[in-house]
């Protein structure tokens, strides 16, 4: 093996780049040659290549986004597709790959490897929602964007005297919405999975404004990428009395900024366990972090599997926002 490649895919995540730039740096320290590949799968079927040079990533550690930029490209779910990108791994002279991204991607990943180019894939998403790991690249940074939003969110709503109903991201997964939930003292956090009752949820912001806490922050899962999860809350809360409330999406700003140590110190430890693992000859496997050890399962097993989100958390937060 000589030369590796890199593509990043789906939607971009915080340290994305911090992982880039370990898959390439531990490639370049192993005397191998390392090829950006831009706009994920689809640039790999246009032959959108190029080679790094160990100084082209000096300065990515700290960048939100992703510097091989990224695509949803559905159409590499065919074999057609498939050799249009093995025809570019050829003429690159690229012998096994890392793929940075979602579950959608660890497909792309799987067939590469079926084709004899041995693929690594690294979770990266916000959602945190991929099987076998704790942890995905750029959860914690959108976790944290959240939770200060929230925090700020929050100097209004005792300001005003308001209810919020905070959205956050997470496609189906309710993990940054639990977490948030708890790191921000919710008065209650809706999220798939777990059954609420409104009216309940109604009576106990009334009992705190009794007992002279006269704001509310509700945070709510976008659960099933229901871009209008918080407003159609609000619309049944109402029901069950007279809040001032207002409705927050925080959409897409959680994706980007700059990511926290957690991330990249997450990123460069898959990005090297990558390179590691296509160096012992293998493919075909997922990275992922469980009990804080960094470890591969074949990415057929993640298809077979759901992630699960800490569900200890919502009922932490039951218990310590009861009133
Ligand atoms: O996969 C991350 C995610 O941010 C989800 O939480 C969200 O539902 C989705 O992407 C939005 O994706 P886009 O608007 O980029 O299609």
């Amino acid at each position: 093996m000589k030369r590796i490649g890199i593509l990043t895919s789906g939607g971009d995540a915080p340290a994305m780049n911090a992982a880039i730039r370990a898959v390439a740096r531990k490639a370049l320290s192993a005397g191998l040659e390392a090829y950006g590949i831009n706009y994920g799968f689809a640039g790999l079927v246009a032959g959108d290549i190029h080679k790094f040079a160990a100084a082209d990533l000096d300065d990515s550690i700290d960048e939100g986004g992703t510097l091989l930029y990224s695509a949803r490209y559905p159409e590499f779910a065919q074999v057609e597709g498939q050799l249009k990108g093995i025809e570019q791994l050829k003429k690159f002279g690229i012998d096994a790959l890392v793929v940075i991204g979602g579950d959608g991607s660890y497909h792309g990943a799987l067939r590469l490897t079926e084709h004899g180019y041995n693929t690594i894939g690294l979770p990266g998403t916000i959602d945190n929602d991929i099987p076998y790991t704790d942890f995905t690249i750029g959860f914690d940074t959108a976790l944290n964007t959240a939770v200060e939003a929230i925090d700020k969110i929050r100097d209004t709503a005792k300001s005003h005297q308001r209810v919020f109903a905070v959205q956050v991201m997470g496609r189906e997964a309710a993990d940054i919405a639990l977490w948030a939930g708890v790191a921000t003292g919710a008065d209650a956090i809706v999220a798939p999975g777990h059954d609420y009752d409104v009216k309940e949820i109604a009576e106990k912001l009334k009992r705190n404004r009794v007992d002279g806490k006269d704001y509310g922050i509700i945070v709510i899962a976008e659960g099933d990428a229901n871009s209008d999860a918080a407003p159609e809350f609000l619309e049944k809360l109402k029901q069950y009395g007279d809040f001032d409330a207002r409705a927050v999406v925080l959409g897409h700003v959680q994706r980007g900024g700059r990511p926290t140590a957690r991330d990249r110190v997450l990123a460069s430890k898959m990005g090297a366990y990558a390179v590691e693992l296509l160096l012992e000859g293998k493919g075909g496997l997922a990275v992922g972090i469980l009990d804080n050890k960094v470890q591969a399962h074949d990415i057929t097993d993640l298809f077979n599997a759901k992630h699960q989100p800490d569900s200890s958390l919502y009922e932490l937060n039951q218990d310590l926002s009861f009133k």
